[in-house]
């Protein structure tokens, strides 16, 4: 696996969003479309550290693999479900032998992420997660999507996002959720990219009671595994929470 190297990120300034819901959705897109390069180069740099880690088993991103690693079997078939602009995750488990996939929305991300690793040519697809997905019914065996809910708004998460993730996931099957963690919408100014970025900020009892309506359970802590809801504040700094669900066995 590639060596992390640690940044310390710069960005400051935030207010209380404005914006429609849908714009929100929209700016999100747009954002992603114009700071694919940029975005995919940050990444390539750096592993994500946090503060006020509520898990002291967790340090940085590379413990959202471990942690997913812990829950499914070597080898299984894995999507990341907004894996954006540099599908690093995707790379990390394909490399390590996992049968894994890749979808996202922009395409300037699959493009950039292509350009990064083109051995991933057959297993990044363009897929929409406010659309039903072109994956049959009980396909893979862990599904992670981090950072990505947060530019969902909450309709099309309940009608669409997590139905269809549920239906695509086999029972017994994980799925790796990570996201900004409060209430309403936010804007900040990120001086990283100099340009504004807008976010849903969802509260975990609520995005785990409607999946609980699909029959997916929170993984909990067990003798310090990294399971249950664990907290952890980015440089920006906002706070974000980190969790695994189950999907009942058949
Ligand atoms: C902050 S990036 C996270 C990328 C990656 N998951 C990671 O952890 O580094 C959010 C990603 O979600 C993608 N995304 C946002 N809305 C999406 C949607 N409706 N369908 C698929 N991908 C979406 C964006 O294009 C972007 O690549």
């Amino acid at each position: 696996m590639v060596e992390p190297k640690f940044l310390n990120r710069n960005i400051v300034g935030y207010e209380s969003s404005d914006l429609s819901l849908d714009q929100i959705q929209a700016k999100a897109r747009d954002f992603y479309a114009r700071q694919a390069g940029l975005f995919a180069k940050i990444l390539s740099e750096s592993w994500s550290e946090y503060t006020n880690i509520s898990h002291p088993a967790f340090k940085n991103d590379l413990d959202l693999i471990r942690q997913v690693k812990e829950l499914v079997s070597p080898g299984a078939k894995g999507l990341d479900a907004g894996c954006g602009p540099l599908a690093r995750e995707v790379f990390c488990f394909y490399q390590d032998g996992y049968d894994m996939y890749g979808i996202d929305v922009v395409p300037e991300n699959i493009q950039t992420a292509l350009e990064y690793h083109p051995s991933l040519a057959e297993r990044l697809f363009l897929a929409d997660l406010t659309q039903p997905l072109d994956f049959p019914d009980n396909s893979f065996d862990f599904i992670i999507s981090n950072t990505v809910i947060q530019h969902i708004n909450l309709n099309c998460l309940t009608d669409v996002t997590f139905p269809e993730l549920t239906r695509i996931l086999k029972p017994g099957g994980v799925i790796q959720l990570m996201f900004r963690s409060g209430n309403g919408t936010l804007t900040i100014q990120d001086v990283e990219f100099n340009d504004q970025r807008s976010f849903y900020l969802y509260q975990p009892e609520v995005i785990l009671e409607i999946l609980a309506r699909h029959g997916l359970s929170l993984v909990p802590e067990e003798n310090g595994s990294l399971g249950g809801i664990i907290y952890v504040t980015d440089v920006r700094p906002m706070e974000n929470c980190i969790f695994c669900v189950r999907k009942t066995p058949s």
